[in-house]
């Protein structure tokens, strides 16, 4: 008989995390795989494919060989594009070297953290987060601070201010993330924040890392950054993909753009990590800034119908309040007012309808009254959607 081996911090840190809440979610699949009628709204993802020239360039780059170890930082063309992608957005200059090509926004994410926070060092996320945020600060060490969700006199969620960040912090703080727009809540940043997130980023001396996967959905107003925040310059990581803005979730192309100070010790953990991204798979990154750089402002405008499709839908409904998402995938909704918890809601939605959404519980302890549904599904479908769900609500309300 072997003794039991120990495992590290890192393990028991990881598997202390409660589950995300994607029960509901992998029931759906489950049926769905078994011929049932089911909705899936409960992914961050959409029924559109990748565009064409981003596949012709992949199969390009297959059959002339492109299947060998490439520069482990990732591709220069690749690079340069990236970098110039990201002038334009925020003025830059933004450099290659500036750029590290990661798998996907998360393993960028998980690079960003392990490259300037450690078992000495708390981050900060802000409810609702994103679900991986807390494996990704287990995986590294990092204690996890959380501001919750604040309410406005209306019952409404509050924006972020810096007496919000403030109550959340600890002295062993170093690093707080964001995203804009944000998953769960499509809500985005603003100017007021980002002052708010720069004042208490320099008073404290914190990395800011902004997680901007979807910073090309965005509905109407301007796209606001810590990165463009000019005190926040210096201690600013940006982390972005392909995944959202170019229908890409299966290729797995992300990336970080950082100041020269933490640029190598990225370039070293990808060494150790990754080693260099699949050649074809960067080839055809590319092109997503070449033939298909028109398609994050159509799909974007496609986001939008939906989203007004599904809010239209839904906004009658007397057990549901939510804020209209300004940019993403996602509306949020709070379900308090049908006595149901999130979770609660999502499980007798979907026994009822086939409906599948996520509770917000995985998105932070404070988010357990809501719930998570995508609009990337057609419009029939998003039509059939709100009605199940208005039916639903009124059927417990
Ligand atoms: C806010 C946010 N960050 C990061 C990710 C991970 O993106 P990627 O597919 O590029 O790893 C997602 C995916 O849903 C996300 O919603």
């Amino acid at each position: 008989l072997t003794r039991l081996i120990q495992l590290s911090a890192t393990s028991h840190a990881l598997a202390a995390i409660p589950p995300a809440g994607f029960d509901v979610h992998l029931r759906a699949l489950a049926d769905k795989a078994a011929g049932r009628d089911v909705v899936l709204l409960s992914m961050g993802d959409t029924d559109y494919d990748t565009p064409q020239p981003i596949i012709d360039a992949a199969r390009h780059a297959l059959t002339v060989g492109r299947t060998h170890y490439a520069p482990f930082v990732g591709a220069e063309p690749l690079r340069t594009a990236i970098a110039r992608d990201q002038s334009a957005v925020d003025g830059g200059p933004r450099h290659a070297d500036d750029v590290v090509v990661f798998q996907g926004a998360q393993s960028a994410l998980h690079a960003a953290l392990r490259a300037v926070a450690d078992e000495t060092a708390d981050v900060m996320v802000i409810e609702p987060h994103y679900v991986t945020y807390p494996h990704v600060v287990a995986a590294v060490g990092a204690g996890l601070l959380r501001v919750p969700i604040s309410r406005d006199e209306k019952g409404r969620p509050a924006r972020l201010t810096r007496d919000r960040l403030e109550r959340a912090a600890s002295s062993r703080l170093r690093a707080l993330i964001v995203t804009t727009p944000n998953n769960p809540s499509g809500e985005v940043l603003g100017r007021e924040e980002t002052d708010a997130i720069a004042s208490f980023a320099l008073d404290r001396n914190l990395w800011v890392i902004t997680d901007e996967v979807y910073r090309t959905i965005l509905f109407g107003g301007p796209f606001v950054s810590p990165a463009m925040h000019p005190e926040l310059r210096g201690r600013t990581i940006i982390v972005n993909s392909l995944s959202k803005s170019h229908a890409m979730t299966g290729w797995r192309v992300g990336w970080t753009i950082t100041p020269a100070t933490v640029t190598p010790a990225l370039r070293a953990i990808k060494m150790a990590t990754l080693f260099n991204s699949p050649t074809f798979v960067e080839d055809a990154a590319i092109e997503a800034f070449r033939g298909a750089r028109d398609f994050p402002a159509q799909f974007a405008a496609e986001m939008e119908r939906r989203r007004n499709a599904l809010v239209a839908g839904l906004d009658q409904s007397p057990g549901l309040s939510f804020v209209t998402p300004q940019g993403g995938m996602f509306l949020w909704m709070d379900v308090s007012a049908t006595g149901l918890s999130g979770t609660e809601f999502c499980e007798a939605l979907y026994s009822a309808s086939g409906v599948a959404s996520v509770p917000g519980g995985g998105f932070g302890p404070s988010c357990a009254d809501f719930i998570r549904v995508s609009f990337g599904a057609d419009a029939a479908t998003l039509a059939r959607a709100a009605n199940d769900i208005r039916n639903f609500v009124a059927s417990v309300t």
